[in-house]
């Protein structure tokens, strides 16, 4: 049987995610155990921004990852320091831009040339001068699923690394932004450290060209993206973070005073949360017999949009084993959590546990269908 404080449950109406708090804490020791002595690890706040989780995150030191206004406000909200808040995306608007300088952030990753020139103009209306680092796409396969990788010459993030030498250049004539650094993110739920192998040896040429131009970084961001067990969140409660860190550590060719920055979000908080749902009905098909829950892909996106597998436990019961659809009430064939999985036997009323679905679960929930958001519990 599993670990969940089912007597916890009884009452709290379903769906809802519940963060077992104390894996946080454990794995947010573990990563800062095996970070590198003076990098700064930048929570991506897209991966759960669940404002209880962002406090416990925050307490650890960490800095924030931040993809829009909102995500910026949260991060000051939670406690994470303006100066440890760095902010991603293609599409920054003019009002998110002033925002993120007048709190004060550490770094813009600004990906074109023509968010340069904004950034700068209103950094002049503001008085102020953007810290910057350009987000570099280093056309690096990160082996993942389509969806989520962003280092391809396809993908619309960054800039072309053929185009690095001139946009430094043009940066260097502008009059508000302080080039800082240079950004990669090449993809995420990465699982080999292969792609980021190919990364350090990407960047360590990109710094050599730079060098030989006469443009030094402080800092050096690649991203986030390491990968999680799905499949056997229990026996990987907490990732590797050794085997990602020292590849950095090993294969990075930092030059004085640089400080390599890390974006992760998934690893983080992925395997503290589980969306727990109720049984509704047991419908016997003509080949197969579905399970149908309260939640759908409202609540948990990953399966419908990714094809994403999270393993799936029939909490409540000790019935044998048996072979079932597992799907949701929403009205989209795509509403599916899986197929053919084995769950002890189920009836009307089992708590259903889906798990590793602290990442990327509650943040993307929405309101299709006009349903309510899932709710939260936390184990502390
Ligand atoms: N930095 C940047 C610039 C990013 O775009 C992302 C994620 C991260 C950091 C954090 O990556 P992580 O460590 O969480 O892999 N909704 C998808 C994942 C989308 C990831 C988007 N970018 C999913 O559910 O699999």
């Amino acid at each position: 049987m599993n670990s969940f404080p089912i007597e916890d449950f009884q009452g709290v109406s379903t769906p809802f995610y519940y963060y077992d708090v104390a894996l946080l804490r454990r794995t947010l020791a573990e990563l800062c155990a095996r970070s590198p002595r003076g990098s700064v690890v930048h929570y991506a706040l897209k991966a759960n921004s669940n404002r209880a989780l962002l406090r416990v995150i925050a307490a650890y030191g960490l800095g924030a990852d931040c993809v829009s206004g909102g995500e910026i406000a949260l991060a000051v909200e939670s406690g994470f320091a303006p100066g440890k808040i760095v902010y991603s995306g293609v599409g920054k608007t003019d009002r998110e831009i002033n925002m993120a300088l007048s709190v004060g952030i550490g770094c813009f990753n600004v990906e074109s040339v023509a968010e340069l020139g904004v950034i700068d103009a209103l950094a002049a209306d503001a008085g102020v001068i953007a810290p910057v680092a350009i987000r570099v796409n280093p056309h690096i396969d990160a082996h993942t699923h389509h969806y989520i990788t962003t280092g391809l010459s396809e993908n619309k993030f960054g800039v072309d690394i053929s185009q690095i030498p001139d946009v430094v250049e043009y940066v260097m004539r502008l009059s508000h932004v302080r080039l800082r650094g240079v950004h990669f993110h090449i993809g995420s739920q990465i699982v080999s450290m292969q792609p980021y192998e190919t990364l350090c040896a990407t960047i360590n040429k990109l710094q050599d060209d730079l060098e030989s131009r006469d443009v030094k970084m402080d800092y050096i961001n690649v991203g986030g993206g390491l990968g999680v067990d799905y499949e056997d969140p229990d026996r990987h409660a907490i990732p590797d973070f050794a085997s990602y860190f020292d590849t950095f550590s090993l294969r990075l060719k930092m030059r004085e005073g640089q400080i390599l920055h890390f974006e992760p979000g998934r690893s983080i908080v992925c395997q503290c949360g589980t969306l727990i749902a109720r049984v509704l009905y047991v419908k016997e098909g003509l080949n197969k017999s579905f399970v149908i829950v309260d939640a759908g892909m409202t609540d948990l996106m990953r399966p419908a949009l990714y094809q994403a597998k999270h393993k799936i436990e029939n909490i409540t019961s000790r019935g044998p084993e048996r072979v079932y659809d597992v799907v949701g009430p929403i009205c989209e064939t795509s509403d599916s959590f899986g197929s053919a999985i084995m769950l002890n036997e189920a009836q009307r009323g089992d708590l259903i546990a889906i798990r590793s679905a602290g990442a990327y679960g509650e943040s993307m929930a929405s309101r299709y269908n006009s349903r309510d958001l899932p709710g939260v519990l936390l184990s502390e």
